[in-house]
């Protein structure tokens, strides 16, 4: 029996959603190419394309973004749990546990169907960025600042995040962020949340389980970490971080930001990243792409290795005064949509997912009584 250790190479499921080529570092989104949706579309506009799968007309875009701005506020007992849960847990625990109780207040909680699964999906998004802000809020001791519908997506989190008008180059370095996490093919939490929707379990419990397996430093937790090891390495010259990559590879410890299970090139999303960050840069004065470059070239002499899309996305959000322990709620809240929309086509296409192990375990033994061991 041949084994495919963590399912590398494993072909699960079809899917029109999204399409990776590893060799030549492409991705597309239905079918449209990932520096296209970068340069000129827009969160909203993916959102929907994902979704309903074709790109929105000018009026179905309004449409689309205003019933997002309209679900934005959450049910009073929600936020009354964000005020109960200890400010120390990470933030991505609070999201979790938030997403579970908004579940329970779901009376269309089992009800699946193709029009309640996408009023879910649109609910899910609307309102991922006003649990995560309104913890920001609670945990900082700041007021509440609820969610305002003139904005766009992007700029209403930082709105509430930060209680002043957003900055239009902050808007567009979120949005793209945005637009680069929604949607990766079949990456451990989005399988996760498949595997969740197969047995057709709900689309809260679904985000449940998506979240949880996000979180790992290995997946969505690597952003954070990235940003930790620049701390780590600040003031080092060339030579002494060329020595803590060599001990660090020696010992056989993975550096945070690279290596990729499809990507074996650059990872488009984190070429237009590395734009973003070194614009924001140029703008704050901070030096976080000078320093990510001279670490990405060592990696690379030493071990091969190219930067994943984490490797930039902290310095980005790093930039835009986002705490480290929020990035990767800044990736959920982006992710969420590729999460219900592949969970919309999951539950279309039920079959439940269910793989074999190989057993290497004890043979066949006899029962000893408790008694007689
Ligand atoms: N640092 C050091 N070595 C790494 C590495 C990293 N970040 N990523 C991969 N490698 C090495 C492995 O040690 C292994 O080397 P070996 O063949 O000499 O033993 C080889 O590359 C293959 O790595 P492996 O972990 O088996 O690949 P994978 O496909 O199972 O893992 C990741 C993919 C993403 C989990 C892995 O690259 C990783 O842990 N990266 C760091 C975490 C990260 O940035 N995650 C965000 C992903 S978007």
């Amino acid at each position: 029996m041949l084994v495919n250790h963590g399912l590398q190479g494993i072909v699960a499921l079809e899917t029109d959603i999204s399409r990776v080529d590893g060799t030549t570092g492409t991705l597309e989104y239905r079918g449209y190419n990932i520096h296209d949706l970068a340069t000129f579309s827009s969160f909203e506009e993916i959102a929907y394309l994902l979704l309903y799968k074709q790109l929105p007309t000018r009026f179905n875009l309004t449409g689309f973004s205003d019933e997002l701005a309209l679900r934005r506020e959450l049910p009073e007992k929600i936020v009354d749990v964000l005020y109960q849960l200890p400010s120390f847990t990470h933030p991505s625990v609070i999201y979790r546990t938030a997403i579970s109780c908004l579940g329970s207040l779901d009376p269309q909680l089992k009800v699946i169907s193709p029009d309640e699964n996408l009023r879910k999906a649109k609910d899910l998004i609307a309102k991922t960025p006003t649990i995560i802000a309104y913890h920001q809020n609670i945990r900082t001791k700041t007021p509440i600042i609820p969610p305002r519908e003139d904005l766009s997506h992007a700029a209403n989190v930082l709105w509430m995040l930060n209680a002043v008008e957003p900055d239009p180059i902050a808007v567009k370095a979120l949005d793209l962020a945005l637009i680069l996490h929604a949607e990766h093919t079949l990456n451990a939490s989005t399988f996760a949340a498949r595997i969740s929707a197969s047995t057709l379990s709900d689309m809260y419990a679904c985000v449940v389980a998506a979240t949880g397996t996000l979180f790992g430093p290995l997946h969505g937790g690597a952003s954070q970490q990235v940003i930790s090891m620049l701390r780590e390495l600040e003031g080092k010259d060339p030579m002494a971080i060329t020595q803590w990559v060599v001990n660090k590879l020696f010992r056989g410890e993975k550096i945070m930001g690279f290596g990729h299970r499809v990507y074996k090139t650059m990872d488009p999303r984190a070429v237009e990243l590395r734009k973003m960050a070194q614009e924001l840069d140029e703008l704050t004065g901070n030096s976080w792409v000078a320093r990510l470059d001279l670490l990405a070239d060592i990696v690379y002499q030493q071990k091969g290795l190219y930067p994943n899309v984490d490797y930039y996305a902290g310095s980005v959000y790093a930039n835009l005064g986002i705490p480290d322990d929020q990035f990767i709620n800044m990736f959920t809240m982006s992710r969420i949509v590729g999460w219900t929309t592949h969970m919309l086509d999951q539950y279309l296409n039920n079959k439940l997912i269910r793989p074999l192990q190989k057993y290497n375990g004890n043979e066949t033994q006899s029962y000893v009584h408790l008694d007689d061991r």
